[in-house]
């Protein structure tokens, strides 16, 4: 029997998939003893997660419920196979980067305040918000309720299985892509990230959607956010740690750009953090991927990996080979 141990704050009804000849343990940082396992599906929560590991013992295989893996390696060290989820955030994480997207250039966050002061203020609170964030004061009437997506110029940073995704998603708008990557390639072009300094000026429109790495953080700096065009709006659907918080803050305070975040960093952000109170700034808590299909199909995936765990075949979504 192979033993696994799940998170025991989800319902066991989620693993009826799971093949034949698996022991199934649900396992919690509130366990009073330690148990023996060969395979752990951590608890999404990565805080949950790393404290209920001093607890588990004989773990070969880490089959994570996410995309990003980036505290697993040094948790768990290099002696275990670690695979991620891959693909079971491709629908709600691309979702919520057009949601986002669609939001800041509607001026949703906007509205709802207005719409909280109980006034029907259609024209000019808009009209004013678009000549501050722009810099393009012109009154032309009628005045400015919002901004188109349709035919802008979007740069992704990361053409993995979301970037790709969101791409899908993005082409009823006919919006002019810009694709970077780590490795170039052609077919459809996508840039390298040497080249990310010359396309920021471009796009009208940064996603970032990359993993974290000691390579991508910092990626967007002082610097990166200078050469966005003023009321550029840029969206980290990734990973906090990929953009200099404090120069995103100095960026917005100015003026210059706008930001929907759905990552921060830190995380979670503490109360008081100056990001709370940044202008042209829209703020999810990380929930870019939760969505109630979500568990379901990241539980399909590692149901996948276990059965070719136990066949002995290559595992689909290795992001650490054991040493
Ligand atoms: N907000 C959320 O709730 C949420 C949900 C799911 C995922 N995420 C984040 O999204 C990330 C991407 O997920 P995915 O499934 O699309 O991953 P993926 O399929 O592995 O693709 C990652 C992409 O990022 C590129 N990349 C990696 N390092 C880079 C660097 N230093 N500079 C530029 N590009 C780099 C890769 O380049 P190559 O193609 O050249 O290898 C690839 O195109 C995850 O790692 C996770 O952090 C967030």
């Amino acid at each position: 029997m192979l033993r696994v141990g799940y998170p025991a704050t989800i319902s066991a009804d989620l693993l009826r998939e799971f093949p034949e000849g698996v022991e199934l343990i649900p396992v919690s940082d509130k366990m009073d003893h330690d148990v023996e396992i060969d395979v752990w599906i951590p608890d999404p929560y990565s805080t949950r997660a790393m404290r209920t590991w001093p607890k588990l013992h004989g773990v070969k295989l880490v089959l994570s419920m996410m995309a990003g893996t980036e505290w697993i390696p040094g948790t768990v060290g290099p002696h275990v196979t670690i695979c991620n989820a891959r693909s079971a955030h491709n629908i709600p994480t691309a979702e919520w980067t057009l949601a986002a997207i669609l939001a800041m250039l509607k001026y949703f966050p906007l509205y709802l305040d207005i719409q909280r002061s109980g006034l029907w203020k259609r024209r000019f609170e808009a009209s004013e918000h678009f000549a501050k964030i722009t810099g393009d004061a012109n009154h032309v009437y009628p005045p400015v309720l919002g901004e188109e997506l349709t035919g802008k110029t979007v740069l992704l940073v990361g053409y993995g299985e979301i970037g790709k995704e969101i791409e899908r998603m993005l082409e009823p708008f006919d919006v002019d892509m810009v694709r970077l990557a780590r490795t170039v390639r052609s077919e459809p072009e996508v840039h390298a990230v040497s080249e990310l300094d010359n396309l920021l000026p471009r796009a009208e429109v940064v996603i970032l959607i990359l993993p974290a790495t000691a390579e991508s953080r910092g990626l967007i700096g002082r610097r990166q956010l200078g050469l966005m065009q003023r009321g550029a709006l840029l969206v980290n659907a990734a990973r906090g740690p990929i953009v200099d918080t404090d120069a995103l803050v100095e960026a917005l305070n100015a003026g210059r750009i706008r930001a929907a975040l759905d990552v921060t960093d830190p995380e979670p952000l503490p109360e008081g953090h100056p990001l709370w109170s940044c202008p042209n700034l829209l703020i999810t808590p990380h929930v870019g991927a939760s969505t109630p299909q979500f568990s379901p199909r990241a539980l399909r995936t590692a149901a996948d990996e276990l059965r070719r765990f136990m066949k002995g075949e290559p595992l689909r979504n290795v992001v650490q080979a054991a040493t």
